[in-house]
């Protein structure tokens, strides 16, 4: 089968090799999918080049946790009504927290357990159907982790980076007020397009008044962080008493300090998020609420950019210079 792959970390130009490799075997639980859409994350990127120096677990890489396709075998324990389902595909390359999967989904062939894959919704194409597993999931969890969000008052730092733009259409669409930050006109109207009630850039010397304004002096319930070390004494300030705070990431800042007794005097709460680790249910509620949204008509994914798998490092590079809104998908 057609595949990319690394065998060292590096840049996506040194290491990243197109090249032939054997299609895999389903095992018993699993399901072969023939890929159509490969979608990129940062995490994928961060594993590339090695992000926190991490030395590579499996002699050889496939990347990418993301993906969309058909079922077109199946393992000795699966239905074989399986057979011509379109999915989507999550976690193929696995979370941080073990070794995770040597094969992910920038191949024509990827062979992951049943448990990973999820129908795609009638009207969700397969290049969308590639932008979900992390970005979906994780934005799914940041907004539904800490309880219902009916009349809450919530702000998605972020808003026009992927993962922020889904928080945004989640928490509008099941009944939150949203404040959202972004640092750009276009990632403002993105977050706009997206359900946005309120956006404010994050540049301007006066965005924490502009918030606090907004709130009538009350501050935030919620707060969806994309750079927790970068913005906890902002989050803080404009957080209300007993107020969360959802963190899915801090890539500037990833050893970060806080005032303890500055948000312990609100009764604040952290909360991290790991898309790779969803509980059982977490998940499930996840593919209820998509597809509610697309019967609906109300889900959009933006895709930025779509390249053929031969382009691969291009698109990697693209993940990297964070110039391009939306997802980075690859055509397999
Ligand atoms: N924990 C998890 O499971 C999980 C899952 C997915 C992603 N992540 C991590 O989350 C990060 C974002 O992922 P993504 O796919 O959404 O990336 P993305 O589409 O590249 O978005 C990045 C966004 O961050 C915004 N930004 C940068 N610095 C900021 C700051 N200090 N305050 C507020 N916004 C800031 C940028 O927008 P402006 O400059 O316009 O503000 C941009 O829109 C990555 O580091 C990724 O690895 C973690």
């Amino acid at each position: 089968m057609k595949a990319a792959y690394y065998k060292k970390t590096g840049t996506a130009r040194d290491v990243l090799i197109n090249d032939e490799l054997e299609t895999p075997k389903p095992t018993a639980n699993e399901v072969l999918i023939s890929v159509k859409a490969s979608g990129i994350n940062p995490s994928d990127v961060k594993r590339r080049a090695g992000w926190q120096n991490k030395n590579l677990p499996f002699p050889l890489i496939i990347p990418h946790s993301d993906g969309a396709g058909k079922i077109v075998k199946v393992g000795r324990n699966m239905s074989t009504d399986l057979i011509g389902s379109d999915v989507w595909v999550w976690n193929a390359q696995g979370g941080y927290a073990g070794p995770g999967r040597a094969f992910g989904t920038a191949a024509e062939f990827i062979a992951v357990p049943a448990t990973q894959v999820s129908k795609l919704p009638d009207n969700v194409t397969f290049e969308e159907g590639a932008c979900l597993g992390v970005p979906l999931r994780t934005s799914h969890r940041a907004v539904f982790a800490d309880g219902p969000i009916d009349n809450k008052l919530i702000l998605v730092q972020g808003a026009g980076g992927v993962v922020g733009n889904f928080a945004v259409q989640l928490a509008s669409q099941f009944g939150a007020t949203v404040i959202a930050t972004a640092g750009s006109k276009e990632r403002m109207s993105h977050a706009l397009d997206a359900g946005a009630h309120h956006v404010v850039n994050r540049h301007d010397l006066s965005f924490k008044k502009e918030i606090m304004d907004i709130t009538k002096g009350l501050g935030v319930d919620r707060i969806i962080e994309i750079e927790f070390g970068g913005n906890i004494e902002t989050d803080i300030d404009l957080l209300k008493p007993n107020g969360i705070i959802a963190a899915y990431s801090s890539t500037t800042v990833p050893n970060p300090t806080f005032p303890y007794y500055k948000l312990a005097a609100k009764g604040g709460q952290i909360n991290l998020i790991q898309s790779f680790n969803l509980p059982l249910e977490a998940e499930k509620q996840c593919q209820r609420d998509l597809q509610e949204l697309c019967e609906a008509g109300k889900f959009k994914v933006a895709i930025g950019k779509v390249l053929p798998i031969s382009e691969i490092s291009t698109a990697h590079e693209m993940v990297e210079a964070k110039t391009i809104i939306g997802n980075v998908v690859l055509k397999v």
